[in-house]
């Protein structure tokens, strides 16, 4: 049966981490809209130049740009026994997007999506987020202040570690207040479907892993 994980969770409550362990795990490929949006950024396009312009002020770049890299990532061959959305949809539009995509791309199943809800106080996250640094090769991401990093390069695969642009305190802010407005609303439009179940995003990083791996198992919406 396919595997479809949908992540929602405030900037910096972990998603990506959580993806990164079961995508390695469980084979399964990890979307990060945020990662793909910063390749575009990188390779100078237009729509890198675009989307550029509102994640360095906190806010969602254009739905129809990022739906179109959603659903060309959907159609690859990796995604035919499930995939990990890490920060897709983040409004009700994009929740509506992406069911038009994955009744396209999902045609002959009846796959329903578990989204998980990374749920955590907000003062816990900006400290997590102006601490953050991450490998620019394997994506990789560590916490300069609960992991003992030293000097720039990957303790894993020994790649330079990068700071994003947008995790500073003054954009971090901005970004809350986006989730808060837009992205927020998809926790009761999902608990309606019964698709949602929650996750303490305050424990330990192995613990919320347990916790997640718990969940697919029992196949369990709460
Ligand atoms: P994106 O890159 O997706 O950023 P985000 O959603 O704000 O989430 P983050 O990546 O900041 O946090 P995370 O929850 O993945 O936390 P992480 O695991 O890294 O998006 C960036 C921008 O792109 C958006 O602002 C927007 O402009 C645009 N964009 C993206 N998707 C879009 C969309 N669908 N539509 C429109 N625009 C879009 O962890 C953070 C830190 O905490 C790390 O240092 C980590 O080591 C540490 N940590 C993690 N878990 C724990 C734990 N349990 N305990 C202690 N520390 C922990």
């Amino acid at each position: 049966m396919k595997q479809e994980y949908i992540f929602i969770g405030p900037p910096g409550s972990g998603k990506g981490t959580q993806t990164k362990k079961l995508s390695e795990e469980y084979k399964l490929p990890h979307i990060d809209t945020g990662a793909l949006l910063r390749e575009e950024i990188a390779s100078g396009s237009d729509e890198g130049k675009l989307a550029d312009s509102f994640i360095s002020k906190g806010n969602l770049v254009p739905l129809n740009l990022v739906a179109n890299i959603i659903k060309n990532r959907l159609k690859k061959d990796d995604c035919q026994n499930g995939f990990i959305l890490d920060g897709y949809p983040r409004s009700t539009e994009q929740a509506l997007a992406l069911d038009d995509i994955l009744a396209e791309i999902d045609k002959d199943s009846d796959t329903k999506p578990i989204v998980f809800y990374f749920k955590i106080d907000e003062e816990l996250l900006i400290e997590r987020l102006v601490n953050r640094i991450s490998c620019k090769d394997c994506g990789e991401i560590y916490n300069l202040k609960t992991m003992n990093i030293q000097g720039n390069k990957c303790p894993k695969c020994g790649g330079e570690l990068i700071r994003r642009n947008d995790d500073t305190e003054e954009v971090a802010k901005k970004r809350f207040d986006t989730y808060f407005r837009e992205t927020a609303p998809l926790i009761d439009l999902y608990q309606k479907r019964g698709w949602l179940t929650t996750l303490d995003a305050s424990l330990e990083i192995e613990t919320i892993y347990k916790n997640l791996k718990g969940a697919i198992k029992g196949n369990v919406h709460s």
